[in-house]
Formats: structure tokens, sequence, C-alpha cells
């Protein structure tokens, strides 16, 4: 009841104010720039001045699209927006990706981890179910590799930067049946398909991100670290998530109860230029809010997937969990 009347207070009474902070001589780069939220965040950002926005995409074709619409809209200047190839579904990808922003940007302000996928078709990409191999492990390899980039800007340039992972609501209803298994047994049991519930299967995702969030905020203090790292939630919004699953329906849905994409986008920008008080938090809609009580606060087991994620990512790039 309390998730209802929260769902339609987000929805309907209230939103979240459109962003003021000046990006002003910053480089941001926004994983799933080329549209839904992700777009909507870039188009927020240059207007607020930042002189460098990377969109990092899987479709070129469709991120050069996007880059034609932000230019024709903010009338920013040429060289503003690149447009570079990043595939979540794909671990050398991200770290190619992660390689380039090393030698080619002089400095990273903030990093919008926001593309993600809503299936409910199981599917593997690398060694995992499509969903948790990019909204979860891809993420968190991705978060790792470019932290230390974001460190050396907070550094050099005497500020704060910024990680701000797009979380989702909808992890405060994630059942996650697949925790139940003896310890270093969740991914290999997500990965499953005789047992997967991918009804379930996005919200889970969304919570592992809450759980890697906080212990990756943990990890890196921002007082040493100088990179706030936080996780927004946007509400209900217009966008192709629900490409998948789209009929007559959750069309009707949308139309009726989602936000325009622009004012999801405005949680996104909030996230990247939020003060420090937001390391480690969960910020729906601009404010912080507490973890959801049951497996929102389980730390336990947070620290159980953490432990198994730390694994595979080591797996992948031996040191990676530790780059300095
Ligand atoms: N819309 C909502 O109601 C809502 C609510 C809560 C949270 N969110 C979160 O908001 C974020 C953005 O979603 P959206 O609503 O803007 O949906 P969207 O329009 O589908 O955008 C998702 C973006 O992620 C990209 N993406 C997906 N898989 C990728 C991969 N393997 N590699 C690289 N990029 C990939 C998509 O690229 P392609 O276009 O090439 O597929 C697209 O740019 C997601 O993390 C989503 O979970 C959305």
């Amino acid at each position: 009841m309390v998730l209802l009347f929260d769902f339609i207070y987000r929805q309907f009474i209230h939103e979240p104010p459109p962003p003021t902070a000046s990006f002003k001589g910053k480089t941001v780069i926004v994983t799933g720039g080329s549209g839904g939220l992700g777009l909507e965040a870039c188009r927020s950002m240059i207007r607020l001045g930042a002189s460098q926005v990377i969109i990092a995409c899987r479709n070129i074709e469709k991120g050069k699209a996007a880059a034609k619409d932000l230019e024709a809209t903010t009338s920013c200047s040429s060289g503003t927006i690149q447009v570079w190839n990043l595939n979540l579904s794909s671990f050398s990808s991200v770290q190619a990706f992660s390689k380039r922003v090393a030698a080619e940007l002089p400095r990273v302000d903030a990093v919008l981890a926001n593309a993600g996928i809503a299936t409910r078709t199981f599917r593997i990409s690398e060694d995992n179910e499509e969903t948790i191999t990019t909204n979860v492990v891809s993420m968190s390899l991705l978060a790792f590799l470019l932290h230390p980039k974001l460190r050396e800007t907070a550094s050099k340039h005497n500020t704060q930067t910024h990680l701000t992972i797009t979380g989702s609501e909808l992890y405060e209803v994630a059942a996650f049946k697949e925790s139940k298994v003896p310890d270093g047994q969740i991914f290999a049991t997500l990965n499953n398909k005789s047992t997967a519930n991918m009804s379930d299967r996005y919200n889970v995702s969304k919570l592992l991100d809450l759980y890697v969030l906080r212990e990756f905020a943990a990890s890196f203090p921002v007082s040493s670290s100088g990179v706030i790292i936080n996780c927004i939630a946007p509400g209900f919004c217009s966008s192709e998530l629900h490409r998948e699953h789209s009929n007559a329906f959750t069309n009707f849905l949308i139309r009726i109860l989602a936000r325009k994409a622009e004012v999801g986008a405005r949680t996104l920008v909030y996230g990247a230029s939020a003060g420090k008080e937001t390391h480690g938090q969960y910020v729906p809609d601009c404010k912080i809010k507490a973890p959801q009580k049951g497996l929102g606060e389980n730390s336990e087991l947070q620290h159980r997937v953490w432990t198994e994620l730390k694994k595979k990512l080591e797996l992948i790039q031996p040191g990676v969990t530790s780059l300095t």
C-alpha cells in the first residue's frame, strides 16, 4: 500500500525539479546516451554548459542520430558531442571503451552508468543471463575501470567528480528467490535457465545495483577519492525500456502513467552534480531515501553478492577491483 501511494505521489503530484547546477567545462560520459533517459540527460547537461559529452552506445548509427538531435536542439559548438562504441553485453567492449577513455580524455567529471535492459526472455551473454551481464556485471566492470580517471580528475582539478548509477524503485519489489542458495552460488543460480524467474529479473538486477553502489562507495570513501558515487531512480518514464514486452496494454499504461523522459532524466543530472552527502546513497527524485526493509537492508546478502561479483570481475580482468 505504501508503495502504491508513493508511486501515485511521484507520478502525478511530485516532479523532480529541473536541474540548475553548472556543468561548465565538464566532461561527462553517459552510457545509453543514444535514447530515453540518457539522451535527455545529455541534452540537459549540454544546456548547463558541459563542454564534452560522450554518448557511449552499442548502436553507433543511433548514437549519431542522437548527437544530431542534440546539436540541433542545444546549438552546442561542434565537437561538444562524441559518439563512442560501448556494448555492455561484451566485457571486451567495456575494457576497450575504458582504455580509450584513459588514453583520449584529459578529464572525466561524471560517468552516468545509465544503460540497462528489461527483458523477460532468458538469453546468455558472456557468462551470465543477459540482464545480469548488462545491468550488473558490465556496469560494475565499467565502474571499476573508470574510477581511476574520476579520481585523477578530482585530484588534478581540486574538485569532486561523480559516478551515478541509474537504479529503479522496482528493486523494492524484488523477490530474489535465487538468494536462498549456499554461499558462492548466487550468480550460478541466476544463470540457470530452468529455474530463472524472468518476471523478477529486472527488479533483482536493480537490487544488485544497489548492493554494488553501497559496497563500492564504502570501498572508496569520497574523503580520499574525491569521487561521489550515488544511485538515482527516475520514476516510471516513457522510453524504449519496455520494447520487448510492448503491447496495447503496456502502451496505454505508459501513456497515462509515465513521466516524460526529460522529467525522469532530471534525476540523473541531479545525481551527477549532487553533494557528498549522497555518496553511497539511493537518491530517487533527488532526495536520499533509506533502504527498504527486508532485502534492501540485508547487509549480509549484500556482502555475499559483492564477494561473488568481485571474483567474477577478477576473472574478467585480474587486478581490476584494486586498480589505483
Ligand atoms: N523508463 C523507466 O520507467 C525507468 C524506470 C526506472 C529505471 N530506469 C532505468 O533507466 C535506464 C535507462 O533506461 P530508459 O528508460 O532510458 O530505456 P531505453 O530507452 O531503453 O534506454 C536504455 C539505453 O541503454 C542502452 N543499452 C541497452 N543495452 C545495452 C548494451 N548491451 N550496451 C550498451 N547500451 C545498452 C540502450 O541502447 P539501444 O537503444 O542500442 O538498445 C539505450 O540507449 C535503465 O538503466 C533503466 O533500467 C528506467
